[in-house]
Order: structure tokens, then sequence, then C-alpha cells
């Protein structure tokens, strides 16, 4: 296939585009594609035609016609994210911007501008940030994390087990992440409800978002003044005395990028999980009989459901070529995270279980791959396997057509998760992990257990799964009671 040059706005007749209304209405200037409007409520449909029709690098339009390259193929994306002398983050290159083209108040443009930030930095810039980012972080003790993890699940369950009814996205996935991040940023007294209004009103870009920035901006700059002056054993404390000497102004940038970054990437993975857990009987029955681990339904959701669908962007720094297309200096490429996870080269069979592989893009790759993939990871899997051992026979409150999503070109996330299971007691969450009492295992979450009636005030309940579609749970030999077992569960994290 021959793909069409890619003209930027202005430079082609075609410039006027179909009136609205038309059919063709997801078409713009030069015949490239929009990623906006209505023709962006699916996404995915759209990447796939332009795979179609261009291959493995497709030319697309952002809002107002800004022209964008949109990369589909899963090694198209890994060479040009691990490629830093012809792709850079650095979106001041952008001849786009440079040129005006994107006008200030462009709707993306709180996403775009730049700052100096690890993020937007390259080469020995990006060393240095990145370095104390990710010194940081190896300081962070991984088994305490995952029994603060258990811990606060436990917490969060607490709060809704008794009503026999819950949001697990509004009380759970978005809960879990800031709790988690509050803790490890040295912060556990400012986790509370109005933070996590506070990431979430920024995210959403409300007209209350400037509001919410400048409340979180003030906790981390009251936070890094702090641990400047008595430093403890914590994760802002380390960041301000790495040897690359950031200043408060950059401590609290960072803390803030961290913050925010794993607030809404882990809120999503819970979310995701848990629905399809909620949703696909077939994928909760491989995770009942033992088929499948809790970690490798994470990697799964990964695949068929990064957080992140696409990252904003990538810039050519000289005239190069990808999948075929000659990219000039100057122009912008999407990260395809989602359609680079189901390039047919690489997933021929795209509903086929990936059975803990690693290799998807999620946490894309290169210089600036995700350096928090392991708190994410813990998260998850941690939380997931806490709550389904908290409440093994959970089942969604609503017909799974009448969940409804919020979507953005960087990423789709559930509203609401509601669910319904039978009331159950609070538990002592600070009870010794040695002495806690052993959570049920994971045996007692299949389908067809479900034998109570939800709540009569949970909304339209659905029907437990009927017998035969659960996988049957594999007689498990009589499990050790002993000190062994409790330090295994310690070292686990619980
Ligand atoms: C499931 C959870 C997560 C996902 C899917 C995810 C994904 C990503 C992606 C796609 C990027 C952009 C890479 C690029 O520019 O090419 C990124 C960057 C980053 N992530 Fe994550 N992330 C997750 C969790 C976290 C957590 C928990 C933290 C912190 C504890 C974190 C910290 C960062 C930072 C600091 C960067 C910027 C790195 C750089 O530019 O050098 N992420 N992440």
């Amino acid at each position: 296939m021959t793909p069409e040059p890619f003209s930027p706005p202005g430079t082609d007749e075609s410039m006027a585009g179909p009136p609205p209304g038309c059919p063709a209405h997801g078409i713009g200037p030069g015949g490239a594609r929009r990623l906006y409007g209505p023709e962006a409520e699916d996404l995915g449909a759209v990447y796939e035609k332009l795979r179609a029709e261009h291959g493995t690098v497709a030319p697309a339009l952002l809002h107002e016609d800004v022209p964008m390259w949109v990369v589909l193929g899963h090694s198209e994306n890994l060479h040009m994210v691990s490629s830093p002398s012809l792709y850079s983050r650095d979106n001041r290159l952008w001849t786009a911007l440079q040129d005006g083209t994107i006008k200030p108040d462009h709707p993306l443009m709180p996403h775009m501008a730049w700052q100096p930030i690890c993020c937007f930095a390259e080469g020995d810039e990006h060393l240095r940030l990145r370095g104390a980012v990710t010194g940081a972080m190896s300081t962070i003790d991984h088994r305490g994390i995952r029994r603060h993890i258990n811990r606060a699940t436990q917490h969060l369950v607490n709060k809704f087990c008794e009503e026999g009814r819950a949001d697990l996205v509004g009380q759970f996935a978005e809960h879990l992440p800031m709790a988690v991040m509050c803790e490890i940023l040295g912060m556990p007294e400012e986790y509370n409800d109005r933070i996590v209004q506070a990431a979430r009103d920024m995210l959403k870009g409300t007209e209350t978002a400037i509001a919410s920035n400048a409340y979180i901006m003030d906790t981390l700059t009251r936070l890094t003044a702090r641990r400047r002056a008595e430093p403890e054993d914590d994760f802002t404390s380390h960041l301000i005395n790495h040897p690359a000497g950031l200043t408060d102004e950059e401590v609290g940038q960072h803390l803030r990028v961290v913050l925010i970054v794993a607030f809404e990437s882990t809120a999503n993975l819970l979310a995701n999980v848990l629905r399809v857990v909620l949703t696909d009987p077939g994928f909760r029955a491989q995770l009942n009989g033992g088929q499948m681990t809790v970690p490798q339904a994470v990697e799964q959701s990964l695949w068929d459901e990064p957080p992140f669908s696409t990252i904003l962007g990538y810039f050519a720094k000289q005239d190069t070529e990808l999948g075929g297309q000659r990219i000039r200096q100057g122009d912008g490429l999407l990260l395809g995270i989602a359609p680079g996870n189901v390039d047919p080269r690489v997933r021929p069979d795209p509903s086929a279980n990936m059975m803990g592989n690693r290799s998807h893009l999620a946490f894309s790759g290169g210089p600036h791959e995700c350096p928090g993939q392991d708190i994410g990871r813990a998260i998850a899997d941690v939380g997931v396997d806490a709550l389904l051992s908290r409440l093994p026979d959970v089942q969604l409150a609503c017909e799974e057509d009448e969940l409804r999503w919020r979507a953005s070109i960087s990423n789709r996330h559930l509203v609401e998760l509601p669910v319904y299971f039978e009331p159950k007691p609070q538990q002592d969450v600070k009870a010794l992990p040695g002495h806690a009492p052993v959570p049920s295992q994971r045996k007692d979450w299949q389908i067809g257990t479900m034998q109570s009636e939800p709540p009569a005030a949970a909304p339209k309940p659905q029907p437990a799964a009927p017998p035969r579609q659960a996988a049957p749970a594999p007689a498990e030999p009589a499990r050790p009671k002993g000190a062994w077992r409790r330090f295994r569960l310690w070292w686990r994290g619980y």
C-alpha cells in the first residue's frame, strides 16, 4: 500500500471539509481522519480504519484540525520511543506550536503546555530530573508498600462492606492509589476525600480545575518545605536530597507529576480489571479456577485497555521515515499505546489470553518508560486480590451496557462501577500481619456461589451467572495453617 502524503492544513484545496452533519464528517482537511468530534466516540474503530487505510503510521487530526501522525504499529511505537536521536518528548520542537497552528486556547493546551519536568526533558536534563525520581523510588520498601496497599484496601472496604452495595470507581479505584501515594510521598495525613476530589477535578478540566490544582500544589509545596527542613525516610525527602540537587520548585512539580500520573493511571487500571471480573464470566472463572492469577489478569488488562490509550506526543528532531511514512522535522506523533497493543502482527487473535506476557506498550518504553510501573502493578495486584477476598460474592448492580464512560484522546475511563454483595462485618485493619485473620482464599470468589439476594436498595441487580459458566474450582489440597503460612502472607504484604 502506498501511504498518502500528509499535507498540513492550509496546503490543500480540500481544506473546506464536509459540512457538519455530512456522513463524512470524520474526515478533515487533506483527507485525514479526525480524532475528535462524533467520530471519536469509538477511537478504537477510528484507529482500525486508519490502519486499514495507511498501515502502521497514519495521518490524523487533533482538535481544531491540528495534524498529527498516529503510530499504530507495535514495533513502530517501540522504535519511536527508543530512538531519542530522532524523536523527542519536548513539544517546543512541534511545528504546529511554533507556527501558531495551535492557538493558546486550544482545548488540548493544558495537556501540552511545556513544563521543566522529566516528562518533557531530554538528554542530560532528562537524566538529571528522572535520575532524582528513580533514585527516590529505589528507596521505597516494596514489601512495606504491599502491606500498606492491603491495609488501605481493608480500610476502604470497611467503609461500605456493611451496606451491601458500593460504587467501586468512586469508593475504591479512585481512593486506593491516592491513599498509597500519600503514604509513599510521606503525607498520609493529607489523604482524604478532598484530595481525591481535587485530583479527579484537575483531570476532568472542569471550571474548578485551577483551584483544585492550586490546592494540590499548596499541599505539595508545604510538604517540600517541611522535608527540606527536617528530612525523613520517605520519597519526598529522598527526592530533595538526591545529588541531582533539585530546587524546591522542581521538587514540587515532580511530586505533582508522580501523584497525578499514579492516581489517574492506577485508578483506571483498577476499574478496568474489576469491570472485566464483573462482566466477563469466562475471565472470572479462569481466576477462580486458578488458570489465571491476579497479576496475569492485570497484565491482560494492560494489553486490552491500557490506562493511557495514547500519549501526546513525540516530536521529530529531523526528517526521517516511520512505517513507510515520510516524517518531517517538527512533525508531531501520537504514541499509540492502545492501537499498538492490538497490532495484528503481534496479536493475530486479539481475544487470546496473553498469559502474563509483559511486552505491551502500557508503560511505553525507551528513556521515558514509566518508572512507577512496579508500584502501579502492586496497587492493582494487591488491591484487586484483597477486595475480591473480602467480597467474594460481588456482582455488577446494573446492566453492562448501562455503564458510562468518559473518553478523551489519552484515555477512556469508567464513571461508576455499581456493585452489590451480601453485607459483611468490618475487619480489623490495624492487626499485626502475623496475627491478622487469614483472608479467605480465591477459591471462594467464584461464580455460582452467590446465594444471597441483593439488598433491596441496590439498583438493577444482575442475576448470578448460571453454574454452567463457572470453571470447576480444582479441589484444593489442605493448606498449611501454621507459622509458614502466616510468614508467606506477611511476605506477600498481607
Ligand atoms: C498502571 C499504572 C501506570 C501506567 C499505565 C503508567 C504509564 C505511563 C506512561 C505511558 C508514561 C509515559 C511514557 C512516555 O512518555 O513515553 C508514564 C510516565 C511516567 N510515569 Fe507512569 N504509569 C503508571 C503508574 C505510575 C506510578 C504509580 C508512578 C509513580 C509512582 C508513575 C510515574 C511516572 C513518571 C514520573 C513518568 C514520567 C517519566 C519520564 O518522562 O521520564 N507512573 N507512565
